[in-house]
């Protein structure tokens, strides 16, 4: 453990709707990178919370709050009190998958109290986004990024770095090594731009 780094947490949030697969690994790697540095980890599995959707009846565009009943209610906790995010995801038709859809749909309460309800944002922090894709469709990946980025903006998250590599779905886990010294680099830069923000 590195002096300086201690009480920074950092949020990693698999967005993956398997356990274990080529972006959970990515967020490990970085992860692990952030711990190294004396970091308190928050992992946050969104396929193990089955997240309801947004239902759209904008309800948090008068009180600021969700009215779904769900363990986003312990979520949204845990969001505002990372000092960074790191989120992994799978690219799924060109952006995230629905487990991970819903986790960002759900976040339209920070949109709300921000430009609806004018609450500005408590405080800015850094996030990255480590992307895996097959790399076969023609569409890209630029749509899992913007959408990323969308959410990070309403969060007070500031996209601060990621990348996107390739991987098939089979073997399990197949990003390289280089993939993943990048990943933990990320994890490093991350905590390293939390530091400097204290
Ligand atoms: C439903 C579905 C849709 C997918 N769509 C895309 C896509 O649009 N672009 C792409 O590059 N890869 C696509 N893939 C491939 C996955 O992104 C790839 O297998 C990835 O490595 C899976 O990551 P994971 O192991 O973290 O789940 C898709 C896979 C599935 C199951």
């Amino acid at each position: 453990m590195t002096g300086g780094t201690g009480g920074v947490r950092v949020l990693g949030v698999a967005g993956s709707p398997r356990r274990h697969g080529n972006s959970e690994s990515l967020l490990e790697s970085s992860l692990l990178a952030a711990e190294d540095l004396g970091a308190t980890v928050d992992r946050l599995i969104v396929a193990e919370e089955g997240i309801a959707p947004c239902r759209g009846c904008n309800a948090c565009s008068l009180t600021g709050a969700c009215v779904v009943s769900d363990r986003m209610s312990e979520i949204y906790p845990r969001l505002d009190a990372a000092d960074a995010i790191i989120v992994a995801s799978p690219v799924y038709f060109a952006t995230v998958p629905a487990v991970l859809k819903a986790l960002y749909d759900r976040c339209q309460p920070y949109w709300a109290r921000r430009y609806l309800l004018h609450r500005p944002v408590v405080r800015r922090r850094p996030g990255a986004l480590l992307l895996v894709g097959g790399g076969r469709d023609p569409y890209g990946h630029e749509c899992a990024v913007s959408t990323t980025r969308s959410v990070f903006a309403v969060l007070g998250v500031d996209y601060s770095d990621g990348f996107f590599v390739q991987a098939d779905a089979d073997p399990r886990t197949n990003v390289s090594q280089e993939a993943l010294e990048r990943a933990a680099r990320v994890g490093a830069e991350v905590v390293g731009e939390a530091v400097a923000r204290r």
